[in-house]
């Protein structure tokens, strides 16, 4: 397989570490830490395992972080803050657990995935009773509506999810479609974690729809950026096995972008090779798409894309007044763009 040179514009940009991004949050983002690793020592015996196994492996904690450094800009120190920042991380990492069964996965967070550790079926049990048990535990807050946001969320997560696998291998898929798709199974959470903040801080009308533009976009550009690591990152740094989105069908932002930019006639032609990775053997050779979309500018002008929604992210909370976690949210939206995992 040839590999894909890396963007010049993606490789020059070093994204801000995530440890400094988190300082002002940082005993916070410990306790979500420590309840995360209590949540699988919780589980009954049969299930403690594999939970822990999935749970305790976290990842980024990008979710919990925005959270918690959305409630610290607004003031708002109550301690459900930390058991639901560690509720939306076991949604989110449920969701993967479903989503790896959904694509195949074997690769995750740099381990195994569940399905392939335990088995699709004890993995698709697994997803939901982690699922089920972070509602549970949002419901024994004091807020009762907290739960609403994130079953509202997530059900909109299974629609976005069924929408991009119904459209699994369709090469006609519009950029709008696309972004129907990433809105609902990627930035739903990212912009549920502010709307919850705010709904915990009673954050004003002004202060809650900046924050929900805001994480609206960063998810937008944590999906175009995850979807462009599927096809120039390195498996070593993302924890992921790349080209997967081509391997499934998935028609993501820079196969739309590249197909977009030929003329009629190369147009033809790429499509009836495209068909042909439909019927995959174990020598399908995905490189000619690969250049396809190095040579037609796809992942330029996809980048170009998350660079547009970064700069809606900023100016979301720019006129917001000043205070270290604005700042770390500022510095969130480089991360979410420049990050290599
Ligand atoms: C990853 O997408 C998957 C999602 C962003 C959402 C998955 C949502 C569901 C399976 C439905 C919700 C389910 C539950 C249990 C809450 P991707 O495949 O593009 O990213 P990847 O490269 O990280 O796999
Ligand atoms: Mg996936």
């Amino acid at each position: 397989m040839t590999e894909v040179t890396p963007l010049s514009s993606l490789k020059e940009q070093i994204a801000p570490d995530i440890k400094s991004i988190f300082y002002p949050i940082k005993s916070e983002i410990k306790s979500v830490e420590s309840q995360l690793k209590i949540w699988s020592k919780n589980s009954p015996s049969a299930i403690r395992a594999m939970a822990s196994k999935v749970v305790s492996n976290y990842g980024k904690l990008l979710r919990p972080g925005l959270l918690l450094l959305v409630s610290g800009h607004l003031g708002y120190k109550g301690k459900d803050r930390i058991s639901l920042a560690a509720a939306i991380e076991v949604v989110h990492t449920a969701s993967l657990i479903h989503d790896d069964i959904i694509d195949n996965s074997s690769l995750r967070r740099g381990q195994e995935t569940a399905a392939l550790s335990f088995g699709p079926d004890f993995g698709l049990l697994l997803g939901d009773y982690l699922f089920i048990r972070s509602i549970k535990r949002s419901l024994s807050l004091t807020d009762k509506n907290v739960a609403l946001i994130l079953t509202r969320v997530t059900e909109e997560m299974v629609e976005g999810e069924i929408e991009e696998l119904r459209q699994s291998f369709n090469f006609n898929l519009t950029e709008n479609q696309y972004y129907q798709i990433i809105r609902k199974k990627t930035a739903g959470l990212f912009q549920a974690a502010c709307e919850l903040s705010c709904y915990l801080a009673q954050a004003s009308e002004k202060e809650k729809a900046a924050f929900i533009t805001y994480g609206h976009h960063l998810g937008l550009i944590f999906q175009i950026t995850d979807d462009l690591l599927d096809i120039t990152g390195n498996s070593a740094q993302t924890g992921k096995s790349i080209l997967s989105d081509l391997r499934e069908g998935r028609v993501t932002l820079p196969l739309i972008l590249a197909l977009k930019n030929l003329n009629p006639r190369e147009k033809i032609y790429w499509l009836a090779e495209l068909k042909k990775y439909r019927q995959k053997t174990n020598k399908t050779n995905y490189s000619s798409i690969l250049k396809l979309m190095n040579y037609t500018g796809a992942l330029e002008q996809t980048f170009a894309q998350a660079e547009k929604k970064a700069d809606k992210a900023r100016k979301a909370i720019h006129l917001l007044p000043d205070s270290a976690y604005r700042r770390s949210l500022l510095d969130l939206v480089d991360f979410v763009l420049y990050r290599k995992k």
